[in-house]
Order: C-alpha cells, then structure tokens, then sequence
C-alpha cells in the first residue's frame, strides 16, 4: 500500500514516516521545507525498513499540478496530511498565510485525491480546535470555539472533509494532537524548529550552560500550583494513531475525529521539575508574565480513540524527555 505524507519532511511528519515504513507501508513524501525541516529524506536513506522510502517529492500545496503529479507518478492509495503552518502567535499576525496555506492548500489536496480516486485521508488537526476549555478532560463532543485563526483555519478544513466526504466519498480521520513531546527512540529523527517555542525543547536548551535561562510563562493560574496544564503525548504514540487511523479506514472505517491525548496533566513546574530529573542538571529558571492565549488547563478526554481505533499509548513524559533530551545531543554534537 502506497501512502503520501505530506509535511513528511517535519516533526511529527517524519516520525510517522518511520512509522509506518517499520509497519510495511511504501512511503512518498511531500514536502516544500518552508519552514527548514529535511528531517526524513536527510535521516533515513540507508536505514532498513519493512516499506520502501518512495523518496521526497519537493512540491507545494499551493501549487496543484505538483499534487497532481506526486499523486499520478506514484500512483497513491491514501494521504496523511500534516503540512500546515502551526504557530498560534504568528497566526494571530499573519492570517492571511495561515488561511492561503492551511485552508487553501488543504482544498487543493482534496480535490487532486478527487480526481486521482484517492478517497482516504489522515489530518493533523488540533485540540486548539475546542478554543478555551468550558470543561476537562475535553471529550470530541466539546463545542469547538477556536480563539486564534491557527485553530480556526483546522476547523475549517475539518468541514471541508465531512462535505468532501458527503459529495465525493473522501473518507477521512481527523486527529485532535493536544502537546507532542519526545523524538523517535533510535534518534533517528526528532524535533527542531526555529524559532522554538514549545515547552520541552526549550527547558532542555537551558541545559546546556550558555547562560540561556528558560522563561516560564505565568505562575499565577488558577492550577495546583499556579502554572498552565497541559497534556504531553509523546510523538511516537502519536505515529502510531496515524497507522491506526489508516487501517481504520481501509478496512472500511467511516468519516471521524479524535482527541490524541493522554487523559493527564502535567503544569510546567511538574515538567520542568521532571527535566532537571531526566537530565540531572540544574536549570536555569525565571519566571515571566503570561504567554497570550494561553488556556489554564487543556488536557484530552482520549477515550473514543482507545475505543475504536484500539490506540494505546504507553510512554511516559519522562520517555518524552529523555528522548527529546537525546535529540537535542545529537542536533548539538554532545
Ligand atoms: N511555556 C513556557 N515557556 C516556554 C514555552 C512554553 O512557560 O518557553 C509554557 C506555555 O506558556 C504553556 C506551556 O508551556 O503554558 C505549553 O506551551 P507550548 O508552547 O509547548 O504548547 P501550547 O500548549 O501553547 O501549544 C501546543 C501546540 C499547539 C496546539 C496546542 C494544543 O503548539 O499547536 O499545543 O494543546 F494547539
């Protein structure tokens, strides 16, 4: 079976890459590395695999005859789509961008599957979906009320693929990620943004002793001990949902979503307390006010996913940490 990744080049893109070459899959990915990343094709030439690497098509979703071309020259069976600008901040500044390349993008994805007969698909969507949280753990039925255009743009195109899938029998999975964390366990990929902004990679970054301290975001949240909850879901569970997702639908499985979550919170104290542990370092810490549009608590209600598509996740945040630790040596040279 042939799948194309799109976005395969990036974080959560490349795990699930591997993920599903260590499962049998033939893999083409479809990247523009806008934002840098080369993870997958630079990482994991020579590396064995049940599936074959079909090798990185340098295409962009804006432009639709390069989808046209990936889908036709390679001959797909099914789409997982993660290539998506992701920052909540700059979504806030640059709308426009988020909604051409989210939304648009998207639709241009859809309708080339259309013509080509490609009628099954995984989307990275996201629990910034639910926008602030009336109630936690958040199950699917929460009212999704996205308070930034990042969320709204996912929501948009959650639309789109149930009318996609009403008029054009495109089946699809969407996957609600609340926080990834961790990188794959044999190093061979893991994460790397710049500028970074997530909690984890920037704790670990203030281990090193170049006087970085790690800025925490407000203590004063109404939390056990003042500080944001958030649900950390390591990314090689994460990979593993997308395979799940994608026999779901090829044996038959109908149009859903789901909360990709652990059911747990953790408040940046908690993880910041678990980094020094994992790395046995003293970090540097000071305390900032709040990051904008920072929710108290978000943590997932992950029990329809367990249910149909049988995910269970079973590594720790401490797995997460160790594994992202692991990443930022390598990245570094250590
Ligand atoms: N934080 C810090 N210092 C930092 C970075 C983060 O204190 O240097 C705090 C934040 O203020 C927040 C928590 O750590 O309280 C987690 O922040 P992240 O940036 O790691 O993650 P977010 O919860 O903001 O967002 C992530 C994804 C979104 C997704 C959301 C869903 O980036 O795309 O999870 O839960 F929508």
């Amino acid at each position: 079976m042939k799948v194309m990744v799109t976005g395969g080049d990036g974080y959560i893109g490349s795990h699930c890459v591997l993920a599903l070459l260590d499962s049998g899959y033939d893999v083409l990915t479809f990247d523009n590395h806008s934002t840098g990343h080369i993870q997958t094709s630079e990482n994991i030439s020579g590396i064995s695999t049940e599936g074959r690497f079909l090798g990185t098509f340098s295409g962009d979703l804006l432009n639709v005859d390069d989808i046209n071309r990936a889908l036709k020259e390679n001959d797909m069976d099914a789409v997982i789509h993660f290539a998506a600008f992701s920052q909540v901040a700059e979504s806030m500044k640059r709308p426009d961008i988020y909604y051409r390349n989210n939304v648009c993008g998207t639709m241009n994805l859809l309708d080339a599957m259309k013509d080509h007969g490609v009628d099954k698909i995984v989307f990275s969507s996201t629990a910034a979906t639910y926008g602030e949280p009336e109630y936690t753990p958040i199950d699917e039925d929460h009212p999704q009320r996205p308070i930034n255009p990042y969320g709204r743009t996912k929501l948009t195109v959650e639309g789109m693929m149930d009318d996609y899938d009403l008029a054009y029998g495109i089946r699809s999975v969407r996957l609600r990620y609340f926080n990834v964390a961790g990188a794959d366990s044999g190093c061979r990929v893991g994460e790397w943004h710049d500028p970074e902004t997530h909690l984890i990679p920037n704790i670990l970054k203030s281990t090193f002793g170049d006087g970085k301290e790690f800025e925490l975001f407000g203590d004063d949240y109404d939390t056990r001990d003042g500080t944001c909850i958030r649900d950390y879901v390591n990314v090689e569970d994460l990979a593993d949902a997308h395979i799940l997702a994608l026999e779901y639908l090829v044996n038959g499985g109908g149009t859903d979503f789901f909360n990709l979550g652990t059911n747990e919170g953790s408040s940046v104290k908690e993880v910041f307390a678990e980094c020094e542990k994992v790395t046995g370092k003293k970090i540097p810490l000071k305390i900032k006010g709040r990051r904008p549009g920072d929710p108290a608590v978000l943590v997932a209600d992950n029990r329809k996913a367990k249910e149909i598509l049988h995910w269970n996740p079973r590594r720790t945040l401490s797995d997460s940490i160790r594994t992202a630790y692991m990443w930022e040596k390598k990245m570094r040279g250590n």
